[in-house]
């Protein structure tokens, strides 16, 4: 018989489980962007290994949930927890690796020429990113907001696709930079900031998974049952 998982969308797994986002970052699978393919849809366009992928979901299913589970709290909540822990991060982050980029393509651009095109994507990534967080903190998160707590009917529908929209441009940028960089592989020649320059950028696509997960998989199904209300 077939693992009910199968049939569920991916972004829904991980809202139900934070420790499958674990899973699906090792299988390299987009639960984010893609969350509303179901996880047999994914692992045949993918080409995953479908019951390797199951069994590793079992196995976390087992482990216990250290992360609150959002998909219970207030819109009001999952905002304020998106700021303090997704946007207050990248702003910190984003200048530091533009200069740590810099620093590296100044060194190793020679004989690594795929840093410049790395530098570029960043760059527009950075600029990208840091308009796509004040338009959720300066228009869309307040209305969400007043929303939920004055009832008032208004439709978000259009904003909140502007929105999915950059976060696909995202992905895009995420998955040049992965492939300009080999997967972040560190080269034989590599020096130490150059190899904490990938582990960075690693980590930063990580962090906008979760974080553009948290909006897309979390936030906006609750904007639209407000809507619905
Ligand atoms: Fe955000
Ligand atoms: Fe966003």
């Amino acid at each position: 018989m077939q693992d009910p998982f199968l049939r569920e969308q991916v972004g829904a797994l991980v809202a139900k489980n934070p420790n499958f986002a674990r899973v699906f970052e090792t299988y390299n699978i987009d639960y984010c962007c893609k969350g509303q393919q179901t996880l047999l849809e994914t692992c045949q366009a993918k080409r995953v290994d479908a019951d390797a992928v199951i069994s590793a979901l079992h196995a976390e299913a087992q482990k216990p949930i250290t992360e609150r589970d959002w998909s219970h709290a207030s819109a009001c909540e999952v905002i304020d927890h998106i700021e303090k822990t997704y946007h207050i991060h990248l702003k910190q982050e984003l200048p530091r690796l533009a200069s740590l980029i810099d620093k590296v393509v100044k060194a190793h651009g020679k004989s690594h020429p795929e840093l410049l095109e790395v530098q570029t994507t960043f760059a527009e990534l950075h600029k990208d990113l840091l308009t796509h967080l004040e338009v959720e903190e300066v228009e869309v998160f307040p209305k969400i907001k007043s929303m939920e707590t004055s009832s008032s009917p208004s439709s978000l529908d259009q904003p909140i696709a502007s929105l999915i929209n950059d976060h696909e441009h995202v992905e895009k940028y995420l998955e040049r930079l992965s492939s300009l960089t080999n997967g972040y592989a560190v080269p034989q020649d590599a020096c130490n900031s150059f190899l904490v320059m990938l582990t960075s950028l690693k980590e930063l696509e990580g962090n906008l998974h979760r974080h553009v997960h948290m909006e897309n998989s979390i936030l906006f199904p609750k904007v639209q049952a407000l809507q619905a209300r």
